[in-house]
């Protein structure tokens, strides 16, 4: 039996940030006078910070200069930063320790895949850093989501074929990157958004013991 990696995105996936994500950038857009829904949202998901703010910035076709540009950037990310201040456990979503525990009790490796560059930090003050074999965050790649860089990136780290890993994600970016690197994906939200999923759940509450085993053979 060839041994698998087991590739987890961070926001959405194992800590419920995606919510701030969505308020730092709303707050940025209503400054500019866009409009920017939970709709638009969905775009945003797994991509980067850079590209996120293009996105918004297409929205309201606004122009801007790189000045104007790093200086939007630095504030969303410091009014994103300052939700997670007081961030603990009870931030991580149900029943994603328990998965994390059920892998390594089982000798599976797992791997960190996210486009953040803030996510070391939010391991460590989850508590939950001590489970990866390896990270690769926004840092460490050059291409992001839908790009499949960062999930190849983790699997080399470990020493893992594309074809023996599988991917978390709740994002649309994060499972086209999974499938392009023919890695299993599993989404994890809603069926109408995530449809190009190998398997969705709606959280890891309702993945079981049995599923995550046939995974691992
Ligand atoms: C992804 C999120 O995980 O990270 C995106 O889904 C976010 O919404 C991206 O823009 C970059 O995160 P950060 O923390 O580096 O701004
Ligand atoms: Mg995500």
């Amino acid at each position: 039996m060839s041994k698998k990696v087991f590739i987890f995105d961070l926001d959405g996936v194992i800590v419920d940030t995606a919510k701030y994500h969505f308020l730092a950038w709303q707050k940025l857009a209503q400054e500019l006078g866009i409009e920017f829904t939970p709709e638009h949202n969905e775009e945003l998901k797994g991509v980067s910070r850079v590209r996120s703010l293009d996105i918004i910035l297409n929205l309201g076709n606004i122009q801007a200069t790189q000045e104007e540009k790093d200086k939007w950037l630095k504030d969303k990310n410091e009014l994103y930063l300052s939700y997670l201040v007081d961030m603990d456990q009870s931030e991580l979503l149900p029943g994603v320790v328990a998965v994390l525990k059920f892998l390594k009790a089982n000798n599976q490796l797992i791997a960190l895949g996210s486009a953040s560059k803030n996510a070391r930090p939010i391991l460590e003050k989850t508590n939950i850093i001590h489970y990866f074999d390896a990270i690769v965050d926004g840092n460490d790649v050059s291409n992001a989501k839908p790009d499949p860089e960062v999930f190849l990136r983790a699997c080399q780290l470990v020493g893992v074929a594309p074809e023996d890993s599988i991917v978390f994600e709740d994002s649309v970016a994060g499972i086209q990157a999974a499938n392009t690197a023919k890695m299993k994906s599993i989404g994890i939200g809603e069926k109408e958004i995530l449809h190009e999923a190998e398997y969705i759940f709606s959280d890891f509450t309702m993945i079981n013991e049995q599923f995550i085993k046939s995974l691992m053979n």
